[in-house]
């Protein structure tokens, strides 16, 4: 089951009231926890500062076929930018299509909302993740050098919004 949240009020107002509860927001700290190293992982503080954003989307995908109904996976971006901020899918979960089903979803909104492209910050050393990015068109158009901390560079990537997304299927059985 995919949820979308969006926190969107066209107004002047950079932050609004957070669009997951504090429980939600915790779930999504367990998987920044499974999927990144202590220094690149978002903690709840920002979390929330990112679900309080004017503009920002969630996706969360919960798997309905086991009992707890876990959250494996979502995926934030912001609307008003047209950026990609993060996408998280657990360990246990990973090469099933569905990074790239959350991808199609929020780039296709940032479509519906008018954008002609979208931006994304990817660490050099990130291949899953480049890989992945590249399937929907994004191309490196810039280093972005110490992005994150001294000798730990990114690449700023680009993609065009003009054609329809080409749609990604979950391959879970
Ligand atoms: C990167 C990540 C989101 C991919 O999610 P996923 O659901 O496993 O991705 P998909 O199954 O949709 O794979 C789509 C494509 O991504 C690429 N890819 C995914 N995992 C890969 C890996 N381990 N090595 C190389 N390429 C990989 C492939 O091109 C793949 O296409 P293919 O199946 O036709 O080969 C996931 O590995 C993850 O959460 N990683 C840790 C967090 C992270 O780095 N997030 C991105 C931050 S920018």
């Amino acid at each position: 089951m995919i949820c979308s949240d969006y926190n969107i009020a066209y107004t002047r107002r950079r932050f609004l009231k957070p669009c997951l509860s504090s429980e939600e927001i915790r779930q999504l700290e367990a998987l920044e926890r499974l999927c990144f190293p202590p220094q690149d992982r978002y903690d709840f503080r920002t979390l929330r500062l990112f679900v309080s954003l004017n503009g920002i989307g969630v996706l969360r995908y919960y798997e309905e076929s086991l009992p707890e109904r876990p959250l494996v996976a979502f995926h934030m971006f912001d609307c008003l930018t047209a950026e990609l901020i993060t996408l998280d899918v657990h360990p246990h979960h990973r090469g099933k299509g569905i990074g790239s089903h959350l991808i199609s979803l929020s780039l296709e909104k940032l479509r519906s909302l008018g954008h002609t492209r979208a931006t994304c910050e990817i660490s050099v050393g990130n291949v899953a993740s480049l890989n992945l990015h590249k399937k929907f068109g994004f191309k490196p158009i810039k280093l972005l050098r110490n992005y994150y901390g001294a000798g730990r560079h990114a690449y700023l990537l680009r993609t065009s919004l003009r054609q329809p997304t080409r749609s990604a299927s979950i391959t879970i059985p």
